[in-house]
């Protein structure tokens, strides 16, 4: 058999993609509450002027106001987990619903116990929650005073609000993820870390100085969680882009080669606790010099992770030929040139299920730390037939893949492997476009692009298939 015993199968959501009842209950208003849905979503994330309006104003759809009412559907969202035999459900918890501005002076209490109920409810079902402190959403007084992460100012707040969870929920929860695709600030710095850049110029310094305040502060963290929570686990979390040299020529290899290590650059820190000399040499050629503190580097050191976690989609590949890099490829955000090779899901992203075994393998030997898969999945368009039956083979297809991949890791690679969540087991507001359309559940929920729908929840071909898949431990698939 080669999944272990107690391996954890389950799913993935994150607060804002999910809860909705964006001002209710005393919460504050977060990042992802001002970004209206849409092709245009990712320009809108890096368009400061078109954040400030939307800050000011807040007109238009905004997705995630509502989002799929999970804060008052969670019970029955969960009971639907279970019938699937979930032994793990991966959510984030929104900053701005216990800190509703991020530096109050005292915790929302009405925050905490919603997340007190989530927890409890887990537990009814025999789930392990693993939670997310911060995923893409922070309370956006803390943009509007500190622009966000770029400032020092935020660490001591998510220090505080880190150890806040860690003791209120150190008997619920046991499995903790600092923040979700790190990485990813480098790309989408007000997604990411809340920090607008109002000039492109900056980009580069500001958005390397907000990872490194986050890198303290997840340092922070697992410090907190190690002394408040001692049997808890706590983990990094970085979008793994798989990607390829679109030839043998040593030029191309070597492109591939520092991509990939500026990619896990922070995952580095997090996870060995330094800065790699790459890395410094990377800074120090682009001019850039990182504000730090006397001691984080000595934080850095002495805090590492318990386990490595991260994303895993597609892959892409790389070339240093002009002619070819112009055929791109989407990707998870960040994108690349399109594989010949490979087959694209309707939003362009390449499908490779042997990228993830190259992934897991390639971040074993780098890390030699047990790994966890948060978020894996298809997005795609799922069409209900005259009699509401979803049949989503081609999900179905694409999740065997990558299961077997994960199989092939862990039994003749000798990977350790502790669980696979799949991303978005119930639809929710896709992160890069805001769109409903883009489903990845088992879970089917009546809603549209503009909002409209009944919220009802049905389940679609992949659900029953899922459930046999982790009542076999991964033998039928
Ligand atoms: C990851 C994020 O990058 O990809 C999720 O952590 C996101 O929040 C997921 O939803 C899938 O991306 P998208 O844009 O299809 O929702």
């Amino acid at each position: 058999m080669a999944f272990p015993k107690k391996f954890l199968w389950g799913g993935a959501i994150a607060a804002h993609q999910a809860e909705g009842a964006y001002c209710e209950d005393g919460k504050g208003l977060s990042t992802c509450d001002v970004i209206h849905g849409g092709k245009g979503r990712i320009a809108e994330i890096l368009d400061p002027k078109a954040i400030r309006a939307n800050i000011e104003k807040g007109e238009g759809y905004f997705p995630e106001h509502i989002a799929i009412d999970f804060y008052h559907r969670y019970k029955e969202d969960i009971a639907l987990f279970a019938e699937m035999g979930f032994k793990v459900f991966r959510t984030s918890i929104s900053w701005a619903r216990i800190f509703p501005n991020g530096d109050d002076a005292q915790p929302n209490e009405a925050g905490l116990k919603f997340y007190d109920n989530l927890f409890a409810e887990c537990a009814k079902h025999g789930i392990e929650p693993l939670v997310t402190l911060s995923h893409w959403e922070m309370p956006i007084t803390l943009t509007a005073k500190y622009n966000g992460w770029a400032s020092r100012a935020l660490i001591p707040l998510f220090e505080r609000y880190a150890a806040t969870l860690f003791e209120r929920y150190k008997n619920s929860v046991n499995y903790w993820l600092t923040f979700n695709e790190i990485n990813m600030t480098l790309h989408m710095p007000f997604l990411g870390g809340g920090v607008i850049i109002d000039n492109p110029a900056d980009k580069d310094r500001l958005s390397m100085q907000a990872c490194h305040n986050m890198l303290v502060a997840s340092a922070l963290a697992v410090k907190a969680c190690h002394k408040i929570a001692p049997a808890a686990k706590i983990g990094s979390m970085v979008a793994a882009a798989c990607s390829y040299p679109y030839t043998c020529k040593p030029e191309d290899v070597w492109e591939q080669k520092n991509i990939e290590r500026m990619n896990y650059y922070l995952t580095d820190v997090q996870a060995r606790g330094a800065y790699p000399e790459y890395a410094k040499k990377h800074l120090e050629h682009k001019g850039i010099k990182i504000e730090m503190d006397a001691q984080d580097e000595k934080l850095f050191a002495e805090n590492c992770v318990d386990f490595v976690s991260f994303s895993y989609y597609s892959s892409c590949a790389v070339s240093t030929d002009p002619a070819i890099t112009g055929v791109k490829t989407s990707g998870n955000i960040f994108g690349g040139i399109q594989n010949p090779h490979l087959k694209s899901s309707e939003w362009g992203w390449q499908i490779d299920p042997l990228g993830l075994r190259i992934t897991l393998n390639y971040l074993y030997d780098r890390y030699q730390k047990p790994l966890f898969i948060v978020e894996n999945g298809l997005g795609a368009k799922d069409i209900p037939a005259a009699d509401g039956i979803i049949a989503d083979d081609y999900r179905i297809d694409y999740l065997r893949e990558h299961i077997k991949a994960m199989k092939a890791a862990i039994e003749e690679d000798g990977v350790e492997l502790w669980g696979y969540t799949t991303w978005g087991c119930i639809d929710i507001i896709s992160a890069s476009t805001g769109e409903m359309s883009k489903r990845y559940g088992f879970i089917y929920v009546d809603r549209d692009d503009s909002g409209n729908g009944s919220l009802t929840r049905s389940r679609k071909k992949s659900f029953a298939w899922y459930r046999d898949v982790i009542a076999t431990n991964g033998e039928q698939l």
